[in-house]
């Protein structure tokens, strides 16, 4: 059954402003610029170097085609500006196995909503494409914005869910100063995620 779903994977997937699509090899210089900025990087443990940058696409790409699903590249009036989608959680936790929705624009396109409505159609898409019956997220608790996105997208945290990323290292620092290793986890079910969608449709 869900075999036979993912089978039927569109290739991209459009929203009211932004497509969601497949990664291409051009999109690695904006990538690169991405991870060296400070604002974009401000809750991760450091910036990206291009070596890295190229080896996290191809981990991007290769979940893609393993999966059927993952993060998208996302474009704006055709232009790359970050990446948003539902990707497997790769390390060991009390809420896992699970899946994760993430996102990471470009500076100069924040405050207009994009990540919320990449995000949307990403959880849509996990919920009734690939048939999950629950997404999570996870940030350190300072990471304002995407506590917020996480909100508007109607996740909720459970302070009883908060956990240590086991990939990093106690007394962690991010780039912009934030303890590190603790995290909060958001979660929302397919349930819950319809009953939502109904809700605005009706508005
Ligand atoms: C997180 C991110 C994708 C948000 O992108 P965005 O397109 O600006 O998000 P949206 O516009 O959909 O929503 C942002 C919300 O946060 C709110 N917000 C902005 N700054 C905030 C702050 N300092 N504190 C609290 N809320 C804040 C906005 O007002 C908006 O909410 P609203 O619609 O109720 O006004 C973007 O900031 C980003 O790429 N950050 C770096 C990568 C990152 O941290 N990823 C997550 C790692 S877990």
């Amino acid at each position: 059954m869900l075999a036979g779903r993912i089978a039927r994977i569109t290739r991209a997937v459009r929203t009211e402003r932004l497509l969601l699509r497949e990664w291409r090899d051009d999109d690695l210089e904006p990538w690169v610029a991405m991870g060296r900025d400070p604002e974009v990087m401000r809750f991760f443990p450091s910036l990206v170097e291009r070596d890295r940058a190229v080896e996290a696409m191809t981990r991007i790409r290769a979940h893609h085609a393993r999966e059927g699903f993952g993060f998208w590249a996302v474009e704006l009036g055709g232009t790359f500006v970050g990446f948003c989608g539902i990707g497997r959680v790769p390390f060991e936790a009390h809420f896992t196995p699970a899946v994760e929705i993430g996102w990471r624009l470009a500076r100069s396109c924040w405050g207009h909503g994009y990540a919320t409505e990449a995000a949307r159609a990403a959880l849509a898409y996990g919920f009734d494409v690939v048939g999950l019956r629950e997404i999570v997220a996870f940030l350190v608790p300072e990471n304002a914005r995407s506590a917020r996105v996480c909100e508007k997208l109607g996740m909720t945290r459970d302070p009883a869910d908060d956990f240590d990323h086991p990939a990093i290292a106690e007394g962690a620092i991010s780039v912009g100063g934030a303890p590190q290793r603790r995290h909060a986890l958001y979660r929302i079910s397919a349930a819950r995620a319809d009953e939502l969608s109904a809700a605005r449709r009706s508005r």
